[in-house]
């Protein structure tokens, strides 16, 4: 049996635009029911890489694939129907003004010369998964953001899209709506297998929902990964700058005091298959040391369980911090010794 291509594979990518390179040497693949996160800041190229994968650019070197198709060579007649396995859902909705929800749901499925009985099969299903039944005759000004953007993602599902390219869907949403949204792609990938690439320049959309993240700077990948590895120790600056406070920073009302003495103060990012274990109590046991958690927590990243716990350490005597250590690198992604601490008063 041959593996299933990639639903979206770029090798090599590049795109100038004059002396400017917008996109250089981009590797992408995007695998059948994943959500991939693609992060980076203004101008990094995000807009270039989609306008390379529906066909609206071509790369001046490199190959795009869909379903295992490379289209960076074909005509505009021989696109369509390659772009109709690809649903977009954009930031400021692009929902016909004069049409009703349901009217501008059907829109592709009349392209696609659908039967009108299908259609409105299709049309009524969409909206009741995208939670609007019963909204079917309003018109978008009776919408709100949300529900807009729930008619978008209706509409990019219509013609049963491989991709669904979402171009900073909840961009102009609120946060208690972006959650909602997010969580309905969630949803949909779950029940449907459907596969996303998520373009956005905001950290909480990836963490919330990518299992995967890709990170573009200057037009190069800086950086990619699981989204619980790269999000607990990343590597590139331009991710930890995208990460703000999230990357560094002692907790609040925590000063480090120099030279020894008081608190050891440790940061353990743990993740994946660590996250849960009793780090702290085996201390206890193995080294008769005494550890509290001073700050931090557990949550899901992508799905997968990470923290960042801030531990204050007090060894039993003070040679037993460099075997503490050792230990505790062996189970954790990353543990850093801060330096000796006392509460700010
Ligand atoms: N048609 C064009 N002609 C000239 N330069 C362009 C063109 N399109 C994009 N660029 C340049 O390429 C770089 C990448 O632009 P792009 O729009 O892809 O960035 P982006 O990541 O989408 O940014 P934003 O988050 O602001 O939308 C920028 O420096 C931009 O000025
Ligand atoms: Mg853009």
């Amino acid at each position: 049996m041959t593996p299933s291509p990639s639903i979206l594979r770029l090798s090599g990518v590049s795109k100038h635009f004059g002396a400017h390179a917008a996109l250089s040497d981009v590797d992408l693949a995007v695998e059948p029911g994943e959500i991939l996160g693609l992060i980076g800041r203004s101008g990094a190229g995000k807009s270039t890489l989609i306008r390379c994968i529906n066909g609206l650019e071509r790369p001046d070197a490199g190959t795009v694939a869909i379903e295992g198709r490379e289209i960076q060579h074909l005509s505009e007649s021989a696109l369509k129907p390659v772009r109709r396995r690809i649903g977009m859902v954009f930031q400021h909705f692009n929902l016909l003004a004069n049409r009703t929800a349901a009217e501008n749901v059907e829109l592709p499925l009349r392209i696609a010369d659908r039967p009108k009985a299908e259609r409105q099969t299709r049309v009524r299903d969409l909206l009741q998964l995208v939670g609007l039944a019963g909204r079917e005759d309003h018109y978008p000004a009776q919408l709100s953001g949300g529900q807009k953007q729930r008619v978008g993602i209706a509409r990019a599902l219509a013609a049963e899209p491989a991709l669904l390219l979402s171009d900073e869907a909840t961009s102009a949403l609120d946060p208690e709506t972006t959650e909602q949204i997010l969580g309905l792609l969630a949803d949909i990938n779950r029940r449907l297998g459907l596969t996303i690439l998520l373009i956005t320049h905001e950290m909480d959309v990836v963490r919330r929902i990518a299992g995967r993240v890709v990170v573009l700077e200057n037009g190069r990948i800086a950086e990619s990964g699981e989204t619980w590895a790269v999000f607990a120790d990343p590597q590139a600056s331009v991710t930890k700058s995208l990460l703000g406070h999230e990357a560094t920073g002692l907790p609040p009302g925590l000063v480090l005091a120099p030279g020894p003495g008081g608190e050891a103060l440790l940061r353990l990012d743990v993740g994946g298959e660590n996250a849960g274990a009793p780090l702290l109590s085996e201390l206890g046991l193995r080294f008769g040391a005494s550890a509290r958690l001073v700050a931090g927590g557990i949550e899901p990243v992508g799905g997968v369980p990470v923290g960042r716990l801030f531990v204050g350490l007090t060894p039993a005597r003070p040679e037993d911090l460099e075997p503490i250590l050792s230990h505790l690198s062996a189970s954790t992604i990353r543990t850093e010794f801060l330096g000796h601490v006392r509460r700010a008063d």
